[in-house]
């Protein structure tokens, strides 16, 4: 559904993710793990056109090379995002909320999804009159996917959706509400901090170091890999890096912290 070649994305000039290539396909789920500060979220914004990309090209199946696409062509043409800072109007109720994400779809449309999407997350059914404000992060969390669903996305990139979700709920979102999601036919590019997590509900990995792709490969087989679960469970990247095929370093690359 979306193949990533060779992206360069950054700020003011300056490369934060170099050369990544990536594929996601239908029905499954990719994920991208990697240490605080890599380049996660940079990733995610050049993905979703937040951010102009530097270099190289994204292709959505069905619309052809989006690299120069706005986010809200790209919104239009399929591809949802969840930032990793909430995205929910705080002065608008949970359904306002929900019933906003479908504002270019007909009437018949937005209800039908809405209740699609409140079979997802039940939990916000009881909440539709809240304010978006008052809810809790996770909680804020959902609604944000909820907004996202209501445009019927075909790929969506979801910028740690667990963030603020208890270990048993980040549980319940990867394996019963994702798996529901893939099922359904889209793809999901999954960006996790809690990479073991990720990994179990994933088909796919890629592991993200200095933003660069050091690993790919299957989720389980990247999971079972002892230098991989090194740096997660107190390895430094150095130590990761070192043991990754490629070594390389540009001048003046933003290491991660
Ligand atoms: N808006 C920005 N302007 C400049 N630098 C940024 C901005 N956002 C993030 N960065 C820098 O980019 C690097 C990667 O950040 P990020 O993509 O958020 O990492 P991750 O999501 O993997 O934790 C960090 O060094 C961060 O300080
Ligand atoms: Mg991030």
């Amino acid at each position: 559904m979306l193949t990533v070649r060779d992206l360069t994305v950054g700020y003011n000039g300056v490369p934060i993710v170099h050369g990544v290539s990536l594929e996601l396909v239908a029905g499954a789920t990719a994920c991208v793990v990697g240490p605080n500060g890599c380049g996660k979220s940079t990733l995610l914004k050049g993905l979703a056109g937040l951010i102009k990309p530097m270099g190289g090209t994204v292709e959505l199946t069905g619309r052809g090379d989006i690299t120069t696409m706005s986010t809200a062509e790209r919104a239009a043409g399929g591809m949802g995002y969840v930032p990793q800072i909430d995205d929910v109007f705080k002065p608008l109720t949970v359904e306002e909320n929900i019933v906003i994400g479908g504002y270019a779809l007909p009437r018949k449309r937005v209800a039908i999804n809405k209740e699609r999407v409140l079979e997802l997350f039940p939990r916000l059914r009881t909440m539709l009159k809240r304010h978006a404000g008052v809810l809790s992060g996770g909680e804020r969390k959902m609604l944000a996917m909820a907004r996202v669903l209501m445009l019927e996305p075909t790929v969506l990139l979801l910028d740690e959706p667990t963030a603020g979700l208890t270990e048993e709920m980040a549980t319940r979102l990867l394996d019963e509400q994702l798996a529901e999601l893939k099922a359904s036919g889209i793809a999901v590019l999954l960006v996790e901090q809690r990479a073991n997590l990720a990994m179990a509900s994933a088909d796919w990995a890629y592991v993200l170091a200095s933003g660069r792709v050091r690993r790919s490969g299957s989720a389980a087989e990247l999971r079972a890999d002892p230098s991989f679960s090194h740096i997660f469970l107190g390895g430094t990247e150095e130590t990761f890096t070192d043991n990754a095929a490629d070594t390389t370093q540009n001048e003046g690359e933003v290491r991660c912290s």
